[in-house]
């Protein structure tokens, strides 16, 4: 049973009625473009054909119940307690998108409602991101009349899911993820301009797959080191007296060299080019040119792990066994960093051995068994009325 109606029967099991409202928000990879959203730089990422979905129905009074299938819990709140401490954690991003639609003048009902998807939790794929966004298209749905509110675009469900990150889990990221599985589109990336939230959809080239392999190398570190990256960056900027790193060109860098001393330099280095690795790579897939793409992964791998230092030693053996393969285009560590999931693009007739290859190899070097998975560019959130 695929994983749609797996939660339109639990919603069936557990609340003893049918759903009136299914909402999807996918997951993302990000193919390049690494810790340069939050510079207000461009990103490139894609939605994945794998998602989060509710399934839901109204209620009478304004209690909120809500079953989660991955953590195999139930848990039920009013509007009012929100932020109760005692809440399951898991809870707490649902939690954060209503607290947002609130902030925003909603009004929402107590409703019913089951969660589950199939994106793989902790592996780098934004399925925090995809659980506000879905909730966010559910509250607005629930929220009633349409006429009542003005329409809101993808662009600002997004924003509301960043808020959400950064108000109420305390977490300082970026727009990317939520941009990605707010704004997706079949069978492209997104070059996305994070200053502008511009989005330009770059068909990917026939004959080629999205290979994502899950190290389940757990993240560690994240949070600490996220943020400490973010300042960094900051200090750099003002350093070299622009707005963001988006700003400064290379000449720049190496003329404010002694200023920044040897860590900031690195990391600025990273993130200026990278923001032009990642323009490259649309450039190159808009015309098909595979081997160019590949080469700036690549690159941005050996960024991540020299300069900005947020790779860890799974990561770099994916990368490699990746590289050395028939048929691989480019393989990089993809998301946050420090564990993780790595993507590859991989010609379609040579997955399979990758996959065949890169998976022992992998446990042979580390111990480890990784999920892989080949994805499809998807498109992005919505809600259905069943
Ligand atoms: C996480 C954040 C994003 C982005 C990436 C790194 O996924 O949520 O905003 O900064 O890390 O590129």
């Amino acid at each position: 049973m695929d994983i749609r109606e797996h939660v339109l029967q639990t919603f069936r099991s557990e609340f003893g009625q049918d759903p009136v409202l299914l909402a999807r928000a996918p997951g993302r990879v990000n193919l390049i473009g690494e810790h340069t959203d939050y510079n207000d730089g461009f990103v490139l990422p894609a939605a994945i054909d794998r998602a989060m979905y509710i399934a839901a129905a109204p209620r009478l009074d304004s209690t909120i119940t809500m079953v989660s299938i991955d953590f195999e819990s139930r848990t039920a709140f009013d509007l009012i307690n929100l932020d109760d401490p005692d809440l399951p954690a898991w809870s707490k991003y649902p939690r954060g998108a209503l607290w947002w639609l609130r902030e925003q003048g909603y009004e929402i009902p107590g409703f019913d409602a089951v969660i589950g998807g199939d994106i793989p939790i902790g592996a780098g794929l934004s399925s925090s991101a995809a659980v506000e966004i879905a909730f966010i298209e559910l509250g607005l749905a629930l929220s009633g009349d349409e006429s009542a509110y003005p329409s809101m675009s993808q662009v600002e469900k997004a924003l509301g899911g960043v808020t959400v990150e950064n108000q109420f889990i305390g977490m300082p990221c970026g727009v990317m993820d939520q941009m990605a599985s707010a704004m997706g589109v079949d069978q492209h990336a997104l070059l996305i301009d994070c200053r502008s939230l511009g989005v330009t959809p770059i068909p990917m080239p026939p004959g080629v797959s999205i290979v994502i392999i899950d190290s389940n190398k757990r993240r560690g570190l994240v949070d600490s080191e996220y943020a400490l990256r973010r300042q960094q960056c900051e200090e750099a900027a003002e350093i070299l007296g622009v707005e963001a790193l988006r700003d400064a060109a290379p000449e720049m860098l190496d003329a404010a060299r002694d200023r920044l001393g040897d860590l900031l330099y690195r990391r600025a280095r990273h993130v200026v080019t990278e923001d032009a690795r990642t323009e490259q790579t649309a450039a190159a897939l808009q015309v098909g040119d595979l081997a160019a793409a590949g080469e700036a992964m690549r690159a941005s791998h050996a960024s991540m792990r020299d300069d900005y230092e947020i790779t860890v030693f799974e990561l770099d053996t994916i990368a490699d066994l990746g590289n050395a393969q028939p048929g691989c285009y480019g393989a990089r560590m993809t998301g946050g960093g420090f564990g993780g999931a790595a993507v590859a693009l991989v010609a379609d007739e040579a997955v399979d051995a990758f996959i065949a290859a890169v998976g022992p190899a992998y446990t042979q070097a580390t111990g480890l068994t990784p999920q892989i998975y080949v994805c499809q560019a998807a498109s992005g959130s919505g809600v259905q009325t069943l």
